[in-house]
């Protein structure tokens, strides 16, 4: 073993983030896009269905957004005599869907699925001089159970590499723990026209802010050609070790060199072990719950276009709520998602897919299966198996095969596949046939995700004591920021009733048939030691798939005959549910903790005091501005990390209580207005505290930065009354302006019924609040003014 463990301090250099080539160039800007016979210029990443406009026509299921159709991206790719003497590759971290690529007129390649990485080889068809590029999309409709956006909406890079190189996603890390130490492996594979003589060094280093420190080091002298590997080894004594809390990542920056070129790979890794053992998940040997939640790939009112920005605003919330576990459900996500779960310590479920065969939708990737599933799995594996982030390959979500035992050899394929690709980690899926856990179905998979199944973790972890399990899909809580029924009901079909407001009651207690509310899936997760974690269906509201209401007469779009209408109305009536003769307006989710805008709901709290008992939390619900409901029962819910809480009402108390299950409830309050304040105690001590006042009439605007990033400044705006209370039911026009080096991107104010598109500066407060989405163009101070008439204006200075 060749290693050396001396620490060197070297002048800092620009490291990347995702595993990648040295000379890898972002080629997002300056696109000509064309689409039903218009052409415009466009950058990357770009997503045309959001910049469209709502249509009450188009299903509800896919967000009401017109994201289907084909279209042209085109560019010009300058190629100099030196290039040529490289391998030039275009790489596609996203495109929606069926892409092909064309260079020069002739095509070279391309990528049916939507949600795949890729890259195509286009040295041979280059000329010296102007090339131009063009990737042709052809998006299907019917082919998604949620918004999947149209157009290329991940980054595209144009990489240049020597002859003889690191080949694509051509690294894999893997680590072992001995006493005291890390073995770490690195498997290099080459590409390489014909047979040469290459070095290849490979440094380990740790970043400490600018500093970059050898750890270890070695080089091995091969005959290089297509596809040769090298496993190289090192020894880190002491290693700093990955964790949610801390999250240290290490690189491998590897050098590949001929006599006469030389090229460099930096791969970002970390070191820990993870392993699933039937008494749960243990994250270096301490047994860790995975307090997961599930997500979807757009980011609200951005639509799917990949940003930065956006997702670490999003990631940082869910890290304060106590979140350490995302499940990218259901496809590969982004890989700079990846790189930010590395970085801010989230423990990932990386997911293929959906549907295997049994289609779930006419042109869903059933269609693609059988001649893509093993190609893009594999895309899935190489282009991610570095990340420490990643702790289970998801085959599959509720795949119709699970009741279909002659069809089991699929999941036991792609679970051999992943074996094959990745010996290091266990495969899962999520399963929502409950008969299929336990006749065979679930020794076709490692470890065992149930969807919406507490009740059956015991049993499982009885009858497969070698087998751990967890819950994949819990709770689908559904709810909207702000709006609360009465009288509350228990039921978890009480929340709401399918004519307008079309919105679902926040008290945290309905959901769909199959699903619950948190409290339900908690009692099991206390009961079952065995369970490993929970992923909650989901973080943020999404675009589409807005259950209760999507069951408007638009679904029909998606059939074709009397037949099949009717067979699907009987399916949805078997699922306690009805077909509305109402139009329904809703176009995305009310399943979020957080809504679509961000704007954490009620249970954001209630997961905080589960998830962060160190914590002191408090929180009251619902707000307490109800003119009308003087003298009414008004029920009050306390979500609090303590374990007792007193309430009062303008001072006079309603009672001290124990917490006796997840909450603290007090179901008999007569609403007056004024102030509710409720104190929480933990072990006797008081703890947290929490009040909510009846606001007055709306006197004045207020704006606060809710997330300022390099390109991206998130701010919110709040109605308020003249003493400064929140008015919960505002709904009042806010007209956004910018002035200064920027331009709006977007509005939203996370109302699911809403059909005010998102390109729009001008759109109503949903409770209370909106926000607006704004881009920086230029350097300078940036000026973003609210204003709503009759109401004190709101500026701020970003
Ligand atoms: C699950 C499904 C998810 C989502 C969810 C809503 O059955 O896997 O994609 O549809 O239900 O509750």
């Amino acid at each position: 073993m060749k290693q050396t463990i001396t620490i060197i301090a070297l002048l800092a250099a620009a490291l990347s983030a995702a595993a990648q080539p040295a000379g890898r160039e972002s080629w997002n800007s300056g696109w000509d896009f064309t689409k039903d016979g218009q052409t415009r210029t466009v950058n990357l990443p770009h997503d045309w269905g959001v910049e469209g406009e709502f249509n009450q026509e188009y299903p509800g299921e896919t967000g009401k957004l017109p994201w289907w159709g084909r279209a042209r991206y085109g560019k010009t790719l300058e190629v100099s005599a030196e290039d040529l003497a490289k391998d030039i590759r275009l790489e596609v971290d996203g495109a929606m869907s069926n892409a092909s690529v064309f260079v020069n007129g002739i095509k070279a390649g391309g990528w049916a699925y939507g949600y795949s990485s890729w890259a195509v080889d286009i040295t041979d068809r280059l000329q010296e001089g102007k090339n131009r590029i063009e990737i042709v999309l052809d998006n299907k409709p019917e082919s998604s159970r949620w918004y999947p956006g149209g157009g290329i909406y991940r980054n595209v890079w144009i990489t240049k590499t020597e002859k003889t190189s690191v080949a694509h996603w051509g690294t894999f890390i893997t680590t072992q723990m001995a006493a005291g130490k890390a073995i770490v492996y690195n498997k290099v594979t080459l590409k390489a026209p014909g047979t040469c003589i290459a070095r290849i060094s490979t440094r380990i280093l740790y970043k400490d802010g600018n500093t970059e420190y050898i750890v270890a080091e070695t080089r091995s002298v091969v005959e290089a050609y297509d596809g040769r590997t090298e496993i190289q080894d090192f020894e880190i004594l002491n290693p700093r070790l990955w964790s949610p809390e801390n999250p240290q990542m290490y690189i491998a920056r590897t050098v590949v060199e001929t006599e006469d070129t030389k090229d460099v790979y930096e791969t970002p890794f970390g070191i820990r072990t993870a392993e699933f053992r039937p008494g749960g998940f243990y994250l270096n040997g301490k047994k860790t719950f995975l307090k997961g939640v599930c997500l979807h790939h757009d980011a609200g009112a951005l639509g799917a276009a990949w940003n930065e920005d956006a997702w670490q605003r999003r990631l940082e919330m869910l890290k304060e709520m106590g979140c350490n576990a995302i499940r990218m459900s259901h496809n590969p996500p982004a890989p700079e998602l990846l790189d930010m779960c590395d970085r801010m310590g989230f423990m990932v479920i990386d997911e293929l897919t959906d549907t295997w065969t049994v289609p779930k939708k006419d042109n869903g990737y059933a269609t693609l299966f059988d001649e893509w599933a093993e190609k893009d799995l594999t895309a899935m594996i190489r282009r991610d198996r570095n990340h420490p982030s990643i702790v289970l390959w998801s085959i599959g979500n509720e795949c119709g095969e699970q009741g279909w035992p002659e069809r089991w050899d699929i999941p036991r394929r792609l679970t051999d596949l992943c074996h094959r690709e990745d010996p290091t980690r266990l495969t899962t899926a999520g399963n929502d046939n409950p008969g299929a856990a336990f006749t065979g179905y679930a020794e076709t998979i490692d470890v065992y995700g149930f969807n919406y199944k507490p009740h059956l973790y015991e049993k499982f972890a009885q009858e497969h004591p070698t087998q751990p399990v967890y819950g994949s899909e819990t709770a689908s809580c559904i709810s909207t920021r702000g709006f609360y029924r009465f009288p509350v009901e228990q039921e978890k079909g009480k929340g709401w009733t399918m004519e307008a407001p079309f919105q679902v009651s926040s008290y945290d207690l309905y959901a769909p048939g199959w699903a619950s509310k948190p409290d339900y899936e908690w009692e099991y997760e206390d009961k079952v030691p065995e369970c490993a974690g929970e992923f909650v269906w989901t973080g943020y509201d999404y675009l589409g798939e807005p259950t209760p209401f999507n069951m408007d007469p638009s679904v029909f779009t998606n059939f074709h005959t009397e037949e099949e209408k009717e067979a699907y109305r009987k399916m949805v009536a078997g699922w306690g549910q009805q077909i509305s003769d109402v139009p329904l307006p809703s176009r995305s989710s009310y399943f979020g903790i957080m809504d679509l805008a961000g704007f954490p709901k009620d249970r954001y709290w209630l997961y905080q005091s589960r998830w962060r008992p160190e914590k002191p939390v408090a929180h009251i619900l619902p707000h307490w501005t109800w003119p009308g409901r003087e003298g009414k029962v008004t029920p009050v819910h306390v979500y609090t990390s303590g374990d007792e809480a007193e309430l009062f009402l303008n001072g006079k108390s309603l009672g001290r209580k124990q917490k006796d299950g997840y909450r603290i409830v007090w179901d008999n309050v007569l609403y007056a207005p004024g102030t509710l304040e409720v104190v929480c105690y933990k072990n006797g001590r008081e703890w947290a505290r929490d009040k909510v006042q009846t606001a007055g009439k709306a006197a004045k605007l207020s704006a606060y930065t809710d997330y300022e990033g390099k390109d991206l400044c998130f701010v919110a705006v709040d109605v308020l009354d003249k003493a400064g209370v929140l008015c919960p039911g505002a709904s009042a026009t806010i007209e956004f302006k910018v002035n200064g080096p920027a331009e709006i991107v977007a509005t939203d104010a996370g109302d699911p019924t809403s059909h005010v598109p998102f390109y729009s500066h001008e759109l109503p407060a949903f409770a209370g609040k909106a926000s607006v989405i704004v881009r920086r163009t230029g350097n300078g101070p940036i000026t973003v003014s609210a204003s709503s008439k009759g109401l004190k204006k709101a500026k701020i200075t970003l």
